[in-house]
């Protein structure tokens, strides 16, 4: 049986004490109502708050993530973080390979390659993201292009490593936009990489890898989306920018 993740992106949002107060009120309601058991919490908050983060989560039931991590070990890379650094502030998980890093800062896949690599090292797990353009869809290219995606990069890893990741489906066009994948499309999708993987390393692994859906995902359609099969949890945007929204979410894994 897969524990289910609810991640919370908060992408580059709020400033210092709204980071800090949004903290407080998830964690008190984690407190207050309990999670799921069968569920892991993780917030990314941007770097800046990363110390806070952990510092507050710390003896709670709430996981602390990355937004990015820098392809680079160590050294003059002026502006970086590292996955060292990352495990030095005790942070949990990385986003690796977001939709917005490929297109706004042109990652490719070596750089990708290379986080996950350091992530593991140190270990910090990835939650590597993969996802189609509209286009692609359209085109009916959307299986092609998403077995691209792990084909280069991922599955580079010897199946030990492989299996300390956890996958993140998040269709382009879904993102921000307010059209969210239906659940049909995010199962069919997340049963395809779940047998890219058992092809490439082995069904026991495939079984237990974690894939979770983004796009979109909100306290209305969140149920649906995680009620099936290959969907492990979600990688929430928007929605977790609002402590009831993202509770509520959380309730629905
Ligand atoms: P939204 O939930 O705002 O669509 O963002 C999804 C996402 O990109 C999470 O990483």
């Amino acid at each position: 049986m897969r524990r289910k993740i609810i991640a919370g992106n908060w992408k580059m949002n709020m400033n210092f004490s709204e980071a800090d107060d949004l903290l407080a009120l998830i964690i008190a309601d984690i407190d207050d109502n309990a999670k799921p058991v069968d569920v892991d919490v993780v917030i990314c908050p941007p770097a800046v708050y990363l110390e806070l983060a952990t510092d507050m989560a710390s003896g709670k039931a709430v996981l602390i993530g990355a937004q990015n991590v820098s392809s680079f070990e160590n050294g003059a890379y002026t502006g970086e973080i590292s996955a060292a650094m990352l495990e030095s502030l005790e942070v949990d998980y990385a986003i690796v390979g977001h939709s917005e890093r490929r297109k706004y800062f042109n990652e490719s896949n070596e750089e990708l390659t290379s986080k996950v690599k350091l992530l593991l090292a140190h270990g910090i797990t990835p939650i590597f993201c993969c996802g189609e353009l509209l286009d692609d869809r359209n085109d009916d290219r959307h299986m092609e292009v998403v077995s691209n995606q792990i084909g280069d990069t991922i599955f580079h890893l010897a199946g030990e490593e492989f299996q300390k990741l956890v996958i993140a489906y998040e269709p382009v066009w879904a993102i921000g936009t307010g059209k969210t994948a239906t659940p049909g499309q995010a199962q069919e999708m997340h049963a395809f990489i779940r047998a890219l993987i058992a092809k490439k390393y082995s069904r026991e692994t495939a079984d237990q890898c974690r894939i979770l859906y983004g796009g979109s995902c909100n306290a209305s359609n969140a149920a649906e989306l995680f009620s099936k099969q290959d969907v492990d949890g979600g990688l929430i945007g928007g929605a977790s920018l609002n402590a009831d929204d993202f509770a509520l979410i959380i309730r629905s894994a």
